[in-house]
């Protein structure tokens, strides 16, 4: 039996990513955020805090982690985790830069 197979999707281009500022693509009617990090990598997350669905891509970005604008929860974008003293999770997903074009995989 085959598992189930990762799609690679082109989403954006490096060049459209502000460093340090969320940008919103859509997939199949799904919003993801994208966040070029000031280390150069760029992270994919859903955009929907799940605490009660604040849109992470205008959230505050300070080295890994995105704060929620709502009501500031703290969230990792390398591991979706929500930081203590919250706690939750939000899907990740993982990213490839390739020519200066940025995938995601889902
Ligand atoms: S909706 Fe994100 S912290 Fe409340």
């Amino acid at each position: 039996m085959k598992g189930v197979q990762a799609v690679r999707l082109q989403v954006a281009t490096l060049q459209e990513l502000t460093v340090q500022t969320g940008r919103v693509v859509k997939v199949d009617g799904r919003e993801i955020a994208l966040f070029r990090l000031s280390t150069g990598e760029v992270r994919a997350v859903e955009n929907r805090c799940p605490h009660k669905g604040g849109p992470l891509a205008e959230g505050i970005v300070c080295g890994e982690y995105v704060f929620c604008p709502l009501h500031d929860w703290k969230i990792c974008l390398r591991d979706g985790n929500v930081q203590a003293p919250d706690n939750g999770c939000v899907t990740t997903f993982q990213v490839d830069v390739v020519n200066e074009k940025v995938y995601i995989s889902m």
